[in-house]
């Protein structure tokens, strides 16, 4: 079980580039099974979630192979329908795949997909969506069966704007017949991102990053080379490292847009932030502000992914600041080993109060989920002293080598 160790104090000075977003690879792999032909998919991190969908599409039948770092896909001979127990508990994201594979085969079978330390992660709203486009849906258990024989479009509305929802009913409507209308559906950019390779793959779909997507469905999809968009968590992880370390870093292949609910927050409170087409130069503050407010919200609002790394920040800062975690119902695991290290902060609920210290104290913590674990790791490079992150297989579900990206950057960071 790998740890990191992290020397506190060294302020982060360099370049680093940012890799393929992993909530979009995952989407795009879910939807190269939408055909016969191949589909090549270009800059993917070698990370955990990506591996636990290629075993998946595996099973399934497919070929798939790592060429540097694009993954090959060939569909051509997949066979099954079904998402088994192990995989399906595996990654939330194994769900997406009842879509592309009710498309493909007009039947499916998967498992209700593991909740994990943030929160249930029901699955309500990817089942209503697909009863909508008259998908028989069958639940037993743990197992769900589905039979799309007599799918058609359907104008849907979802009743939160759910990302996977969004991706699992665009995936199940690409190749049915009839229009689909999706309202308000998620608009963050990963979804815009797969529509982009859907219709490069010749489908018919409109209105991503509005709350109002149109699918029209057509007979077949070819295959195509596809490069997705860049990680905007992982983007965000940099500019909070570099304002908490006090540093200064060049972030290249990043979208500032996607990334203004965080930058306009910190702009001028915890650090000078620089936007150019695809850069970001973060120079940070001697002593960070705190932000008042930080409130979870779908895409463009903050984003849930970066709360627990924003919540770091704010440990450190001078003054006060609440966090509100609307998205997920127990966020805040994270928040029990920041004590840890000296932090001061009350959770109620979705609330968390944070009184910003001079200073943390490194020490033994733990990760238990992606998120929660990268603001460990943050914590640590400002810390007085060694701080072990323990359970780092958490961390290596959404970040490629992250103590590499760290160190590379100056940070003493290393992996046991
Ligand atoms: C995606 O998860 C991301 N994962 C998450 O990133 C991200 O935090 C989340 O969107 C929100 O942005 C992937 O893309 C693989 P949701 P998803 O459906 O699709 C409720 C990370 O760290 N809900 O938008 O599961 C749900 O309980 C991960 O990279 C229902 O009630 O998120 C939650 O409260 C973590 N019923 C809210 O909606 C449903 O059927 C947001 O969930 C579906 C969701």
């Amino acid at each position: 079980m790998d740890k990191f160790y992290i020397k506190g104090g060294a302020k982060l000075d360099g370049e680093i580039e940012v890799y393929s977003a992993k909530n979009s690879v995952l989407a795009l792999l879910a939807a190269s099974i939408l055909t016969d032909e191949k589909v090549v998919i270009h800059s993917c991190p070698k990370i955990g979630d990506v591996y636990s969908m290629i075993k998946i599409l595996q099973y399934l039948g497919c070929k798939v192979e790592w060429q540097g770092d694009s993954i090959v896909i060939d569909s051509s001979q997949a066979d099954k329908h079904d998402i088994p127990l192990q995989y399906g508990q595996e990654i939330r994201s194994s769900i997406f795949m009842l879509g592309s594979i009710l498309a493909r085969f007009k039947k499916a079978k998967a498992v209700f997909p593991g909740g994990c330390d943030i929160g249930l992660r029901p699955i309500d709203l990817h089942l209503k969506g697909l009863r909508e486009l008259n998908v028989v849906v069958q639940e037993q258990g743990a197992n769900i069966f589905c039979n799309g024989e007599n799918a058609r479009g359907k104008k849907i509305h979802l009743d939160f704007p759910s990302v996977g929802a969004t991706e699992n009913i665009m995936l199940a409507s690409v190749l049915i017949k009839g229009k689909t209308t999706i309202c308000n559906a998620a608009k963050e950019p990963e979804i815009v991102c797969l529509q982009d390779m859907l219709n490069k793959m010749g489908a018919k779909v409109s209105g991503a990053g509005t709350g109002m997507i149109e699918i029209e469905g057509v007979k077949k999809l070819s295959g195509t080379e596809f490069v997705p968009i860049s990680d905007r968590i992982v983007a965000g992880t940099y500019i909070i490292a570099a304002a908490m370390t006090k540093g200064k870093v060049h972030i290249k292949n990043c979208r500032p847009n996607d990334l203004y609910s965080l930058t306009s927050k910190l702009n001028g409170v915890a650090c000078d932030v620089l936007a150019s087409d695809n850069d970001l130069l973060v120079k940070g503050y001697d002593r960070p502000q705190s932000v008042l407010t930080v409130e979870t919200l779908p895409y463009p609002g903050f984003p849930t992914d970066l709360q627990a790394q924003m919540l770091a920040l704010q440990t450190i800062s001078q003054g006060t600041s609440v966090v509100v975690e609307n998205i997920f119902e127990t966020r805040f695991k994270h928040v029990g080993e920041l004590i840890k290290m000296g932090a001061q902060i009350v959770v109620k609920d979705r609330y968390a109060i944070v009184r910003g210290v001079q200073k943390l104290y490194g020490c033994q913590v733990s990760a238990y989920d992606l998120r929660g674990g990268a603001s460990l790791v943050l914590a640590g490079l400002v810390a007085d002293g060694t701080t072990v992150v323990n359970n780092v297989r958490h961390i290596d579900r959404g970040y490629f080598q992250l103590e590499e990206a760290l160190s590379s950057l100056g940070g003493c960071i290393k992996r046991v």
